[in-house]
């Protein structure tokens, strides 16, 4: 595998052709190429110099979800927290071949990047406003037909401190009316349409035909959340989870996407849907000295 560093960004290509480059701002994913097509979605008009979080590929929210509750210690801080709007550090990369084909089939490598972040890295502004001693580790791995994300969160400080955290993925995709989204059925979901109202799924393909913005709670990790062909029904990407147990699916529609100045091109809400890999209903508790890890999994066109 090769591995390049350039413009604050950390790009890895395997012997089969698959890459991803990752930024240092935000250690927001900006690419992944499989089957030598672009798997995410990067809007046009995204920031990509540090001054904006990325308005694509995978931002990752950390330690609040969307804007943050009053009187709550994360009050302070900005929409989706810090993580996705600070400089990380690239600690390392890791190859290795899976056992059964060591040797033999080049394809079968992984390839995992190592980014992180700790209190002592964050800007004056984001350690007055969360100001706990923690250290993250975001790891991206890389194989031929898959990527994982996982983060891990280290409590580093003398008391307990709460969080949220979100793997936001922007999926590129053809056209949003000839997809659906699997695996929600009967699954109790917020809708942040329509005043965070309650709701049971009934779909079980559901269709994105206006703005939607739902959190979808108490899933399975284990079984995958699909996005697929509504023309043949085959699965074009599946995600499944560790430790996350919450699924946002998020797309701006016409109106919002127009009213996002970092949107582009307005019609671009057709060739991306949001679904997000979370623990953002609840809080997770981290005591002092402990650590916790999440992640996600995308397989793509199966
Ligand atoms: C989603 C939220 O995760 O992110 C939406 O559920 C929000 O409510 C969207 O609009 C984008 O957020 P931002 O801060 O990147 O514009």
């Amino acid at each position: 595998p090769t591995i390049s560093i350039q413009d604050n960004a950390i790009s890895a290509t395997l012997p089969s052709g698959e890459s991803v480059t990752i930024q240092l701002y935000g250690a927001t994913v900006t690419s992944w190429k499989a089957n030598g097509q672009e798997q995410l979605f990067v809007s046009q008009k995204a920031h990509l110099d540090g001054s904006k979080p990325i308005r694509g590929g995978i931002p990752l929210v950390f330690p609040v979800f969307g804007p943050p509750p009053q009187n709550h210690v994360t009050s302070p801080l900005p929409q989706h927290g810090f993580a996705r709007n600070s400089n990380w550090e690239f600690l390392g990369k890791s190859s290795s071949e899976s056992a059964e084909t060591a040797g033999q089939a080049k394809a079968d490598l992984a390839m995992k990047l190592d980014f992180g972040l700790s209190h002592t890295m964050l800007t004056e502004e984001f350690r007055k406003a969360w100001p706990l001693e923690f250290g993250l580790v975001y790891s991206v791995t890389l194989t031929k037909d898959t990527l994982e994300t996982s983060l891990q969160v280290r409590n580093e400080g003398t008391q307990n401190f709460e969080f949220q955290v979100l793997m936001h993925t922007y999926f590129n995709i053809e056209n949003i009316s000839n997809v659906r989204v699997k695996g929600l059925d009967s699954k109790t979901y917020v809708d942040k349409t329509r005043n965070a109202t309650s709701h049971t799924e009934t779909s079980a393909a559901l269709a994105i035909t206006e703005e939607t913005d739902r959190v979808y709670k108490e899933l399975d990790p284990a079984v995958p959340v699909i996005i697929s062909s509504a023309d043949d029904d085959k699965p074009i990407f599946s995600l499944t989870r560790k430790a996350l147990t919450d699924v946002v699916v998020w797309n701006p529609w016409i109106e919002k996407a127009k009213g996002m100045a970092d949107f582009g091109p307005d019609e671009a809400y057709q060739n991306m849907l949001c679904v997000e890999a979370g623990a953002v209903s609840e809080w997770q508790t981290l005591e002092a000295g402990e650590a916790w890890e999440g992640g996600q999994t995308i397989k793509s066109r199966l």
